[in-house]
Order: structure tokens, then sequence, then C-alpha cells
């Protein structure tokens, strides 16, 4: 079955779908003819930003809620075919500042939604945006999904709760969770003003500005960075999927390169005259870096046949050319 002939009419509710990455997969639903709700509450610091469903406004419904706020999305939830569930903060050194915050956002909102869901949509396809973060540091690369689970910070603590409420609920026979342990993201519509999006985010913002980067520590940690149409057709497979001998995927880049190797392609790529430096780590950010990371990709592979097509240069392009067609103050 193609994805147009399975989203097609389909009511797909999209948590955080303001947002970066919830608004690339929007739009794409939007266009493969599912019924899509948006679910978001627009919270301060994060990604969302109404503009991100520029084009596909008309077709679809955004509810202005937190997603613990159940009862203003009530009917929406009932009646869902399946959920993406994407809202969530992703900075890990807000959640080193203010950790409660990040617990209600990450764990204690997503207990409410998860409740709220097993009630009025028993068993429902849940595909849900997990971190790589949970990991902590690399014992060997690439990461598999086996390996122990040892965040670093705040945030990977909250997220792997998360996780473990869609994987405990599945077992209950009460949703249908499915987990997509993301890498560091980039692409059209990536959040470039708020605080803590990632160095991804930080050298895009400065770069459009025709300001220099810095990189922390010697640029030497590896990475592996996906674009976020690739990351778009994962969550489509994985609300597709029927037959899931495994319920937790890592979902990385095509290419594992140095930090130096990113900040120098999208330096070449953007603004070629400025300046690259190294700077050492700031101790806050030192205290929860996880080192090298690049996820092992083989089993999202092997069970949802998913895989990576945009290498970093082409998908930096493709970024630059999405974001020249905007305003870069968003
Ligand atoms: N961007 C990445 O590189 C990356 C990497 C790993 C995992 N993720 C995960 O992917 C998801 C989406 O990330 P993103 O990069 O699009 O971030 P984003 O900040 O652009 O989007 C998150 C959206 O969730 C909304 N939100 C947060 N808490 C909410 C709540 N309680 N109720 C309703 N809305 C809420 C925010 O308003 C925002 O629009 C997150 O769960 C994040 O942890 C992202």
């Amino acid at each position: 079955m193609t994805e147009h002939d399975f989203y097609l009419d389909r009511r797909a509710l999209v948590t955080g779908g303001l947002g970066f990455i919830g608004s690339n997969l929007a739009v794409r639903l939007a266009r493969l003819g599912a019924q899509v709700t948006v679910v978001d509450s627009c919270v301060p610091g994060c990604g969302a930003s109404d503009s991100n469903l520029e084009g596909v406004h008309h077709l679809v419904r955004v509810i202005r809620a937190n997603i613990a706020d159940t009862a203003e999305f009530e009917r929406e939830l009932a009646q869902a075919d399946i959920v993406f569930n994407l809202a969530g903060e992703i900075s890990h050194s807000r959640s080193m500042e203010d950790p409660l915050r990040d617990l209600e956002l990450n764990t204690v909102a997503q207990l409410k939604f998860l409740s709220a869901a097993c009630a009025l949509r028993r068993g429902v396809r849940v595909v849900y945006a997990g971190t790589r973060q949970v990991y902590g540091p690399a014992a060997e690369l690439p990461v598999g999904e086996d390996v122990l689970i040892n965040p670093t910070d705040f945030n990977g603590v909250h997220k792997r709760a998360a996780e473990l409420y869609h994987q405990m609920l599945t077992r209950m026979g009460k949703l249908d969770g499915v987990v997509l342990r993301l890498t560091n993201v980039y692409g059209p519509r990536l959040g470039l003003h708020a605080h803590g999006q990632g160095f991804l985010s930080v050298f895009l913002r400065r770069l459009l500005d025709g300001d220099g980067i810095e990189i922390f520590g010697d640029g030497a940690q590896l990475r592996d960075p996906i674009y976020s149409e690739d990351v778009v057709e994962a969550f489509l497979l994985a609300g597709m999927a029927r037959e899931l001998p495994h319920r937790i995927f890592n979902v990385g880049g095509p290419e594992t390169l140095s930090v130096a190797a990113i900040a120098g392609i999208m330096r070449d790529e953007i603004a070629p005259e400025t300046a690259v430096r190294c700077r050492p780590f700031p101790p806050d950010h030192l205290a929860f870096d996880i080192g090298s990371y690049s996820s092992d990709t083989s089993r999202i592979r092997r069970d949802l046949g998913w895989q990576p097509r945009t290498g970093f240069r082409a998908g930096i392009r493709e970024t630059v050319r999405w974001f020249a067609g905007v305003s870069t103050s968003r």
C-alpha cells in the first residue's frame, strides 16, 4: 500500500505540530490527503510558529492547547486513527537550568495525554518522538537500540520516562506505541531563534545572518545529522507498519561527520567568507556533553524499510533555499 493510499482521509492527530519536526510532518500528511489536527500550546522558548503551516492552513485544524489539557481536544483524540506524538521540549541546557519545567513538559504532560488516549481511543497507534539523548556517552559507535540507557541530563531522563509510558501501555494492550529515537535533525522550519535548539540551529542562524560560528571543543566530535524529510518519512512508515518485531527504532542520518566538517560544509554553502573557530566547552555544557555519537539504523532499515535519502550537503542546500523564501526573523 502506498503512503497516499494509507493516509488519504485518515484522521491524524499531531501533537507539537506547530514546531519544527511536527509541522513538517503535518504539512506532508495534509498533502497526502489526511485529515490533520494539530495540538500545540506554543510553549515559550520552543520552536512553535503559525507560519510553519503556511500553505496548508486550510487543510489543518489547529487546537492551541497543552496536551495535558485533554478536555480541549477530547473529540479529536477519541476519533483519531493515528497519533503522532511530537510535543516536547528539546533543550538539554534548559532542562538542567529548570528540571521541573522539563519534567512538566516531557513527562507529566505525556502521562496525562497518554492516559486520556488509552481511555478515549484504546489501542490507537501512537508514534512518539524520542531522542538519542537517552543513551548518554557511547561505549562504541554506532549506537544500537539495546545498549545501556544512561542519560547525562534531565531532558534525557524525562524523555526516557515518556518512552517507557508508551512501552508499558503498549504491553498492557492499551496503546499501540512506537518510539523513534531521533538524532540531530535539521531542515526547513528549524527554530532559529528559540534558545537551546541545538548547535545546528545556532550555526544556521549565525551563518544566515553572515556571522562566524564557534565550535565547542576541538571539532572532532562525531554526529549523524538527519534531514527533516527523512525523519518525516520514518514517522509515516512507523504509522503504517502492521508487523512490528520491535517498538523502538533509531533514526539517524546517512553520514557520520565531525562537528568541524559539519561546520565547514554549512559555512561553505551559506557564508564562505565567515570564520569557524573552536573554543573550550563552557563548563555547564561539558557537564552533560555525550561526546561522539552516531546511530545504528540497521533495525529501522530492516523492519520498516526506511533509509535516509538526503546527504548533509544536499540537505543544507535545501534548507537554505527554504529559508531564503521566508524571513529569518521568524
Ligand atoms: N530537533 C531535534 O533535533 C530532535 C532530536 C531528538 C528528538 N526530538 C524530539 O522531537 C520532538 C519535536 O522536536 P522539535 O525539534 O520539532 O521541537 P520544537 O520545539 O520545534 O517543537 C516542539 C513543539 O511541541 C510543543 N509543545 C511542547 N510541550 C507541549 C505540551 N505540553 N503541549 C502542547 N504542545 C507542546 C511546542 O510548543 C513546540 O511547538 C520533541 O519531542 C523532541 O524531543 C527532536
